[in-house]
C-alpha cells in the first residue's frame, strides 16, 4: 500500500439535455480545464479527516467535527472513502486533501468532480482502480447529494472530451468535426441541484402531456447536436442551443439574470447561448465563432460585471498520480 496518492478529475459543461436526462433521455456533455485535486494520505489514527476549500471534518462513523458545512458537503466523499477502506480491510484512518479551481455550486460539476478525484485517490493508495469501477462509486456518492442523480456528471468527469449519455446506455464519446469556442458566465446565483431537480419533477407532475412534448423536443435536439458536433457545424450547434434554452425556460430553470447574460452573448455574436447543468442562476456557456469572438463575448460579460472565463475542452479526464 502507497502512503500517498494524488488524482484530478475536470469540471463539465452541460451542452444539451440537462434535466431531461435525469428521465432517460440523453444529454451531450463536455470536460473542461478547469479540474479538482485530491491527495489521499495514510493516517496513524483511525479517522477520516477531509480538507477543501469551503469545508473541513474529521469523520468516524456517524459522528463528523469541523466548519458546519462539513456533514453537507464532506459526508459524500467520506462515504465514498469508507466504503473503500472497509472493501480493503483497512483499519487505519486517512486524511484527504480537496484543492479545486472549479467555481462551486453553479452548474460546472465540481460535487461531481470531486467524488470521482477522491474515490480514485483512495483506490490509489491500494490499487490502479478501473475507471468505471471509479466513476459508478462517485455516482453512488453523488447521490447522497442529490439522490436522482443522473450520473452523467461523474461519467464525464471520469472519461473526459466531449460525450453523449444516457442513464440506460451509458455514454459514447463523441468526435468534434470542428474547434469549439467556449465562454462561461457566471450569474453569481448558487443554486441547489437537488432543489432544482425536485422543482422539475413537481412540474412533471403537474403537467405530464406538456412535459413529455417537451422530453421528445429535447432529445429531437440532442440527436441533431450530435451530428451537427460530428460534422463540425457550430452555427447549427449554437441555433439548438438557443432551441434548448426555450426549452429550459419553459421547465422553470432559467433565471433574469441568466437571461441577461445570455442576451449580452447573442448580441455580441455568440453563435448560441443557455443555462448550463442544474440553472436557476448558476452558469451559462456561449459559443463564439473563433477565438477574438471568444475573447470579445468574455469582454463584454466582464464589462457588465459578471465572472466570466474561456473554456477549452478537456479531453484526459480522471488523471491518476
Ligand atoms: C446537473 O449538472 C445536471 C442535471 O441534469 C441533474 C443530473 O443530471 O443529475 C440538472
Amino acid at each position: 500500500m502507497k502512503s500517498q496518492a494524488t488524482a484530478s478529475a475536470p469540471a463539465k459543461v452541460i451542452l444539451f439535455g440537462e434535466h431531461f436526462v435525469v428521465y432517460g433521455n440523453p444529454a451531450i456533455l463536455a470536460s473542461i480545464d478547469r479540474r479538482i485535486t485530491v491527495r489521499a494520505k495514510t493516517a496513524e489514527h483511525d479517522k477520516v479527516f477531509i480538507k477543501s476549500d469551503i469545508a473541513e471534518g474529521e469523520f468516524s462513523g456517524a459522528t463528523v467535527k469541523g466548519s458546519e458545512n462539513a456533514e453537507a458537503v464532506l459526508r459524500p466523499l467520506y462515504s465514498a472513502v469508507r466504503q473503500v477502506l472497509l472493501e480493503k480491510k483497512h483499519e487505519r484512518g486517512l486524511e484527504i486533501e480537496v484543492r479545486s479551481d472549479i467555481p462551486h455550486g453553479i452548474g460546472l460539476g465540481s460535487s461531481a468532480a470531486s467524488c470521482v478525484a477522491t474515490v480514485a485517490a483512495t483506490c490509489l493508495l491500494f490499487e490502479q482502480p478501473d475507471r468505471q469501477a471509479v466513476c459508478e462509486r462517485a455516482v453512488e456518492a453523488e447521490r447522497l447529494i442529490h439522490k436522482n442523480s443522473s450520473g452523467a456528471d461523474c461519467y464525464i468527469s471520469t472519461f473526459g472530451g466531449l460525450i453523449y449519455y444516457s442513464k440506460s446506455e451509458g455514454f459514447s464519446k463523441i468526435r468534434s468535426g470542428a474547434e469549439m469556442y467556449i465562454v462561461i458566465a457566471d450569474t453569481g446565483i448558487k443554486h441547489s441541484t437537488g432543489d432544482l431537480v425536485s422543482s422539475v419533477k413537481s412540474l412533471k407532475e403537474r403537467n405530464e402531456q406538456e412535459f413529455s412534448r417537451w422530453t421528445e423536443q429535447a432529445r429531437s435536439i440532442c440527436g441533431r447536436a450530435r451530428s451537427a458536433i460530428e460534422a463540425g457545424d457550430i452555427r447549427q450547434m449554437g441555433a439548438l442551443m438557443n432551441e434548448n434554452q426555450v426549452l429550459l425556460s419553459k421547465i422553470g430553470v432559467s433565471h433574469d439574470v441568466a437571461d441577461r447574460l445570455i442576451e449580452i452573448a447573442i448580441k455580441n455574436g455568440a453563435l448560441g447561448a443557455k443555462v448550463t447543468g442544474a440553472g436557476g442562476g448558476g452558469a451559462i456557456i456561449a459559443l463564439a465563432l473563433d477565438k477574438d469572438s471568444r475573447s470579445a463575448i468574455a469582454g463584454r460579460i466582464k464589462e457588465a460585471g459578471y465572472n466570466a472565463f474561456e473554456a477549452r475542452i478537456d479531453y484526459d479526464g480522471l488523471i491518476l498520480g
